[in-house]
C-alpha cells in the first residue's frame, strides 16, 4: 500500500464528515463530539483550517484513497502539535498511520524547520500510544487522563 499526504481540501469535508460522526474513532482524541456534525459545519471547519498559516492540514491517501487526517497545529518558533486519526476503520492496522507519520515528521523538521512537535494522547489509547512509541516520541508529562510527549529533531535524520 502505497501512503501520501497532501493539504486538505474543501471537498475532502464531504468523506470527512461521515468520520466526525463515528464516535468510535473520536472516543480518545480531544474532540467528543456529543451532537451531529452537519456537512455545512464541516465545509465551514474545513475553510477556516486549510487557510490558518500556523496550520499545516492534510489529507492521508493509501493507494490513493483518502482515509484519514494528520495535523502540523500552532506551529510557531520551531515547535509545533502534530494529531491523526484514520477515520475509516478498514484500514486500522495496516501502518497507514505510521507511515503518514513518518512523512508528515520529516516534513515539520525538513521543510518547516521544526525543532520539536508536541503531542498528547489520552491514556487508554494504547494503539496511538505504541504508534507514538514506535515513531519516537517521548513521554515528558503525564496527568490523570493525559499523556504528553515529543520528538526532537535530530541532525542525523534518523527516525525509527
Ligand atoms: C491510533 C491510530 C491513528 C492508529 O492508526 P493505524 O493506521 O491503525 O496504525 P498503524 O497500523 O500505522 O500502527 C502503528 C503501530 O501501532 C500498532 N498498533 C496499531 N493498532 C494497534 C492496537 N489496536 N493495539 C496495539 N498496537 C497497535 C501497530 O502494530 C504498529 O506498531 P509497529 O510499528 O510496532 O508494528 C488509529 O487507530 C486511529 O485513527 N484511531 C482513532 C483516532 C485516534 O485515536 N487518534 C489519536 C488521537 S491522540
Amino acid at each position: 500500500m502505497i501512503v501520501t499526504i497532501r493539504p486538505l481540501e474543501e471537498n475532502d469535508a464531504y468523506t470527512s464528515v461521515k468520520w466526525r460522526n463515528d464516535p468510535e474513532v473520536f472516543k480518545y482524541t480531544g474532540n467528543t463530539y456529543n451532537h451531529v456534525i452537519t456537512i455545512d459545519s464541516e465545509l465551514e471547519w474545513i475553510r477556516k483550517v486549510i487557510n490558518n498559516p500556523n496550520d499545516y492540514r492534510c489529507a492521508i491517501l493509501a493507494d490513493g484513497v483518502y482515509v484519514g487526517n494528520i495535523y502540523l497545529t500552532d506551529i510557531n518558533d520551531g515547535n509545533a502539535n502534530y494529531h491523526i486519526f484514520i477515520g475509516d476503520k478498514s484500514y486500522w492496522g495496516k501502518g497507514i498511520a505510521k507511515s503518514a507519520s513518518k512523512l508528515i515528521i520529516d516534513y515539520g523538521f525538513n521543510e518547516l524547520d521544526l525543532k520539536c512537535i508536541y503531542l498528547r494522547v489520552k491514556r487508554p489509547n494504547s494503539s496511538a500510544i505504541h504508534l507514538y512509541q514506535s515513531l519516537g516520541f517521548q513521554e515528558i508529562q503525564t496527568d490523570e487522563e493525559w499523556i504528553k510527549m515529543m520528538i526532537e529533531y535530530n541532525a542525523n535524520g534518523s527516525m525509527n
